[in-house]
């Protein structure tokens, strides 16, 4: 069966994938997912629930480090299957008790439409709250990297801008990003294709070599 909104199954979109398309109502105001952020990255993440703590860390942690993101080109989309009166309880209580204010559109999933959609809701976790997923859309609306997280581990967002970047960079460069790789460090340049690239790799004294598969370079 087609990953549609109109056909309401519990689908787990993969990497590679077309965002799937939906309508919302978020604390924003209406969105569709085709024409949200246009040009623009999107990190689109869910959260079990309003009013609890771990969610209220991580909240707290995407709009404190909501600058980075716009430096990076890059629109936050939040979600859970709460309602909007829930979410702006929650938005208000927390700019109040702490200062930190949730300035990113946070989606009310609570007919779970859009969680089942996105294979947000493991039935196995939980029935009726979202698992912690975020997924990475390139601009054309292509899902680039996903995580699910179960509800009882926060999410870490050094590892969530390090991930961006890295697929920000890897796109720019054409270049392959190794083990913790983080802005500034080496890159991996794509391996040989064919004998004579092989050999032309061999020669080459540009980059930093291992053997001809495994080549580093600096950007
Ligand atoms: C939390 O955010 O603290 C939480 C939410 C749902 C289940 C467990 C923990």
């Amino acid at each position: 069966m087609e990953n549609t909104i109109e056909n309401n199954v519990t689908s787990m979109p993969r990497i590679g994938d077309k965002a799937p398309d939906f309508k919302a109502k978020t604390t924003k105001g209406d969105i569709q997912m085709a024409d949200f952020a246009k040009d623009k990255w999107i990190v689109m993440f869910s959260h079990p629930a309003d009013f609890t703590p771990v969610c209220t860390t991580e909240m707290s942690g995407f709009a404190t480090r909501k600058k980075e993101f716009d430096a990076l080109n890059t629109e936050l989309l939040g979600l859970s299957i709460d309602s909007i009166h829930a979410h702006l309880g929650w938005v208000s209580n927390v700019k109040e008790k702490t200062g930190v204010y949730f300035d990113f559109p946070i989606i009310a999933d609570i007919d779970m439409k859009v969680s089942k959609l996105y294979g947000m809701l493991q039935p196995n976790e939980s029935e009726t709250a979202a698992v912690r997923a975020v997924f990475f859309i390139d601009p054309k609306k292509k899902i680039r990297l996903i995580m699910y997280y179960p509800l009882n581990v926060g999410r870490n967002m050094d590892e969530i801008l390090r991930a961006l970047k890295a697929l920000q960079t890897s796109d720019e460069h054409g270049v392959a990003m190794p083990l913790d790789w983080k802005k500034g460090d080496k890159v991996i340049v794509p391996p040989p294709k064919n004998l004579d690239e092989m050999e032309a790799r061999m020669k080459d004294d540009s980059c930093e070599k291992v053997d001809f598969y495994l080549a580093k370079k600096s950007l």
